[in-house]
């Protein structure tokens, strides 16, 4: 791809699917028709205009991607022509993004989840049963993708095929349908997930659970997507329950039944202690960030107020891209009202003007509910001179890093910036900006209406609040559950059934993909920021995924080494070779052939990981090594010794 303009033209669908975004062009200048004498002379769209634009560019590729199921060359040029962007830097941002695909691809395809908690719940062989069938179809999720292994088989190989899978072909783009890998899609709680998208004039995305074989296999084929149930209710009396306090019992999709059971009394509540108070209250509550830095909130709503650069912007950090976490799924699903009026008093706190919701793009439903949380909340008049605007990400893991997020906003590839300067400083559009989780948000509304006070009289002095878990794995009921900090990983694990019968403990992966294994015999550990530092591990994005005695925790290791290879941006070459070399070591020794020795193999992942620790830019590299280092050094998977 070069700097120049593409020579590939856009077909008439493919610019219906641009214009339908950002409307038509108005000149020659932004995409319209060349040869009107009156553009010769005025340009509409010059400098300050077209750069203002620049930041469509991500939800212009997935409109594209949405329409047709990729990104053609054409396409690409007539965005680069709308938004006045040189084409090898908006390859760049397409080539980035794991949903978006810059050779052909089927209009139909399954994404589904082989990750570590699917894994657990028979991921693999939902995958191998379709492997075996379609292996003509298959694809891997970060792989550029070659069209002869995928798009166009050779007319032997499509012999081989059934009528059905023949019927699909689709002369020089392929297959109708296919499949393809994906990391943990956020619905682990009905593992195994997939997630399906069918490009067209009227695109479809549906993220399922409990999948099968038969089940993707009839999807591929064209047959009815069966959704089946959504949710399973809170396994917890209500009255234990503040965050989780709506869901199943409130209608997600209505402002009335939202403002009945209690909501939008906090915002007004807030409008009337003023700015100032509310900020005190969140710094009293001892509120400590939920997305997995667990930094305090009061503090950085205090940093981004005194900020006298305008405008600020709000950002609400809905990635959820860490493996084995739900929890934001379910409340932007559940709840979405509840955080959009915590953004409204976020914004009104800090002064933003702006708030945007970046949300990972698996999450079609929690998109869908909030966009209507929102229209619904701005035509009532609960925004005030506030507003948010939804955007969606293109399926990858480090845009949930807070400057990672802002990058993708504005429209390029999702890399880390160096802090300082910090978002509170300087963030989104290099303006102060508040980034925070979507479970802090919604802690917002509570600490207003209850008081600081009462709010932190729950969990310990340092560790306020109650927190929410994500089961997943081998217990009897995987979900998401709501308890106090505090509380014990014994008692967490009890809340959602423990194991099945018979089954016994191997270890349980806390924190997620960037926590830590921890050994049966730690089950009394407290669930607190303060104890979980102390022990060596993380409570990260509370993730608890409980593996027992039919999973190799070994193969587990493996995915979280491909995970991380496969999300590091590649910005750091500690982190970007750090990842692979990674991989490498941990295949020969799963595969028993240490190089060197399996001393000599540990000491080396102990360096790359020492030096992806102290190298890295971003959280990513940092905690690349941090479970790896745990299966080897607490669980001692590798020595024999280990559970
Ligand atoms: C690789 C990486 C991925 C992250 N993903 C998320 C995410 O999906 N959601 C989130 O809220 N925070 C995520 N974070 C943490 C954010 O950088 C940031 O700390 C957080 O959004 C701040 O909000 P909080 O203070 O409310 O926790 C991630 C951090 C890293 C390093
Ligand atoms: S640590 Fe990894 S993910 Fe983070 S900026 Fe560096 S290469 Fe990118
Ligand atoms: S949805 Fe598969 S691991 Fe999370």
């Amino acid at each position: 791809m070069d700097i120049r303009r593409v020579d590939a033209d856009a077909t008439a669908e493919e610019r219906a699917a641009v214009d339908a975004l950002l409307g038509a062009p108005r000149s020659s200048w932004d995409g319209g028709p060349r040869g009107n004498p009156r553009d010769a002379h005025v340009s509409t769209v010059g400098g300050e205009d077209s750069r203002a634009t620049r930041h469509l560019l991500l939800p212009a590729l997935q409109a594209l991607q949405a329409r047709v199921g990729w990104i053609s060359k054409g396409g690409l040029g007539y965005i680069c022509d709308r938004l006045n962007v040189p084409p090898a830097d908006a390859w760049g941002v397409a080539t980035f993004y794991a949903l978006l695909a810059t050779s052909p691809r089927p209009r139909r395809v399954v994404h589904i989840c082989d990750d570590m908690a699917c894994k657990c719940r028979g991921a693999d062989a939902v995958t191998a049963a379709l492997g075996s069938h379609l292996d003509l179809c298959v694809f891997d999720r970060n792989s550029t993708g070659t069209p002869g292994n995928v798009a166009v088989p050779s007319t032997s190989a499509v012999e081989k095929l059934s009528a059905t899978q023949q019927s699909r072909c689709d002369p020089g783009v392929g297959c109708g349908a296919g499949w393809l890998r994906s990391p943990c899609l956020g619905k682990c709680d009905q593992a195994p997930a997939a997630l399906v998208t069918i490009a067209g004039e009227h695109p479809r995305e549906h993220l399922l659970g409990h999948v099968t074989a038969d089940r993707v296999q009839t999807i591929l084929d064209g047959g009815p997507l069966d959704e089946g149930p959504q949710l399973t209710a809170p396994r917890q009396p209500v009255s234990e329950l503040r965050l989780l306090r709506r869901v199943s019992r409130v209608d997600p999709t209505s402002l009335d039944a939202y403002r009945a059971s209690g909501g939008f009394a906090a915002r007004d509540k807030a409008l009337a202690m003023g700015a100032a108070a509310v900020i005190d209250e969140m710094t009293a509550s001892g509120l400590m960030g939920r997305g997995g830095a667990a930094f305090p909130t009061g503090r950085k709503w205090l940093a981004v107020r005194r900020e006298t650069a305008t405008p600020h912007y709000l950002v609400c950090n809905a990635d959820e891209s860490e493996p084995g976490t739900f929890k934001d799924r379910i409340l932007m699903e559940e709840d979405p009202f509840a955080i959009v009026e915590a953004m409204t008093i976020a914004a009104f706190a800090t002064g933003c003007e702006k708030g945007f919701i970046y949300i990972r793009g698996e999450y079609p439903l929690a998109a869908a509910r909030l966009r209507h949380a929102i229209d619904a909340s701005r035509d009532a008049g609960l925004l005030g001179g506030f507003d948010i605007e939804i955007r969606r990400g293109g399926g990858a893991y480090i845009c949930g890093e807070e400057t990672a997020v802002f990058e993708s906003i504005e429209g390029r590839r999702g890399e880390p910036r160096n802090k300082p300067p910090f978002p509170v400083h300087a963030g989104l559009f290099g303006k102060p900006t508040l980034v925070n989780n979507v479970e802090t948000l919604a802690n917002v509304p509570h600490i207003i209406l209850d008081g600081a006070a009462a709010f932190a009289a729950v969990g310990t002095p340092q560790s306020t609040g109650t927190r929410l878990f994500c089961l997943s794995g081998n217990v009897r009921f995987p979900g998401v559950y709501e308890a106090p900090m505090g509380t014990t990983l014994r008692a967490v694990i009890d809340m959602a059934g423990g194991l099945n019968e018979g089954r016994t403990l191997r270890t349980v992966l806390l924190g997620g993909a960037a926590g830590t294994f921890v050994r049966p015999d730690e089950l009394d550990l407290k669930l607190t920021h303060e104890d979980t530092r102390a022990a060596g591990t993380t409570l990260g994005s509370g993730v608890v995924m409980v593996v027992d005695d039919t999973v190799d925790p070994r193969d587990l290791v493996l995915r979280i080494a491909r995970f991380f290879r496969d999300e590091s941006c590649g910005q750091c070459v500690p982190c970007r070779v750090g990842t692979v070399r990674q991989e490498e070591a941990l295949h020969r020794m799963a595969a028993g052939r240490p190089a060197g020795g399996l001393t000599t193999e540990i000491a080396l992942l102990d360096e790359v990981g020492a030096t992806m620790k102290d190298a890295s830019i971003c959280g990513l590299g940092q905690t690349a090594y941090a479970a790896i280092e745990s299966a080897i050094k607490r669980l001692r998977l590798y020595d024999g010794a280990g559970v």
